[in-house]
């Protein structure tokens, strides 16, 4: 029988998770929205592509969560998204309220299926649907870090002019201005970048990256990025369903490890089928600590808004 990942959520980021997913014919895809009609339409276009394709994804859009039963995988994706000027931590309350709305419908109907969130502020996100779900903290994960070092990825590689396949990256710590890129753990075909280039470059892919959501929010000005976000989503997705045991930055709920407790914070985990594996400890200098824990603290503090 073919895996089941439903997707909260039809907008941009939903909708385009449920093409990478169905393309690479990972498993089959239920698409749900309140928004009527719109799910319904995406997920039979979407399921019209797949004879050109070649694959078999069974796709279908609903508003109902009987229909999502026993999905293996829910990536939520609902939820407002930015606007020029805002912060993701201006969606903090409207999106912490969707969860309530969403995560209830998903356990009921899928009590043993990993979570990935990806709406927005994602940490807080993360830890609303975590103590909403009452699941076990290796099924509750955050898609944020993927998505930061992808774009850290893809500014080295330009850097260097040499190939995305050739650089790999580490971006830890919340989505947002304070996240963590860890140039020492960041290589390009096993070679630390900061052996490839000066500082000044270094800072100033560090802060691209940083500011990678807000430049693409400035572009399309009425909402912010999908391709990237779903991508990341889907890499996810497909580390927990062919039990990879991939190492990921992922936002994960630690609870004493970098010395942070209770708390969703983005770290390097192994994903596989039961979800996180291992949290993965990597020795940061002092410096780095401190940018971790700083981020930490932000993340901190929009949890004890939303109560959670
Ligand atoms: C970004 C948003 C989706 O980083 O958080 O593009």
């Amino acid at each position: 029988m073919r895996k089941k990942v439903t997707i909260v959520g039809s907008g941009n980021v939903g909708a385009t998770a449920a093409h990478w997913i169905a393309s690479k014919e990972l498993a089959d895809v239920v698409l749900i929205d309140i928004i009527e009609g719109v799910p319904q339409g995406k997920g039979l276009d979407l399921l019209e592509a797949m004879p050109i394709e070649k694959c078999d994804s069974y796709i279908v859009g609903t508003q109902s969560y009987a229909d999502t039963a026993d999905s293996d995988i829910v990536v939520i994706t609902a939820g407002i998204p930015r606007k020029p000027g805002m912060s993701r931590d201006d969606l903090l309350n409207t999106n912490a309220n969707i969860m309530k709305a969403v995560v209830g419908e998903v356990v009921k109907y899928s009590p043993n299926c990993i979570l990935i969130v990806v709406s927005n502020p994602l940490d807080a996100m993360a830890q609303a649907a975590f103590k909403l779900s009452g699941f076990p903290r290796h099924r509750v994960i955050g898609m944020a870090g993927v998505l930061d070092s992808a774009r850290f990825r893809t500014f080295i590689a330009q850097e260097l002019k040499v190939s995305v396949e050739n650089v790999t990256a580490f971006v830890l710590g919340g989505h947002g201005d304070t996240m963590v890129p860890l140039p020492r753990y960041s290589t390009v075909a096993g070679i630390p970048i900061t052996e490839l280039m000066d500082q000044t470059t270094l800072d100033r892919l560090v802060q691209r990256t940083r500011d990678g959501g807000a430049e693409i929010v400035k572009y399309l000005k009425t909402g912010s990025a999908y391709y990237a976000p779903s991508a990341a989503a889907t890499e996810m997705v497909e580390a927990i369903l062919k039990d990879k045991h991939k190492i990921l930055p992922c936002a994960a709920y630690l609870d004493g490890e970098y010395g942070i407790k209770g708390l969703f914070v983005g770290v390097p985990v192994k994903l596989g089928a039961k979800g996180i594996e291992q949290i993965i400890e990597i020795k940061l200098t002092a410096e780095e600590k401190s940018a971790l824990d700083k981020s930490a603290e932000s993340v901190k503090e929009l949890v004890g808004v939303i109560g959670f």
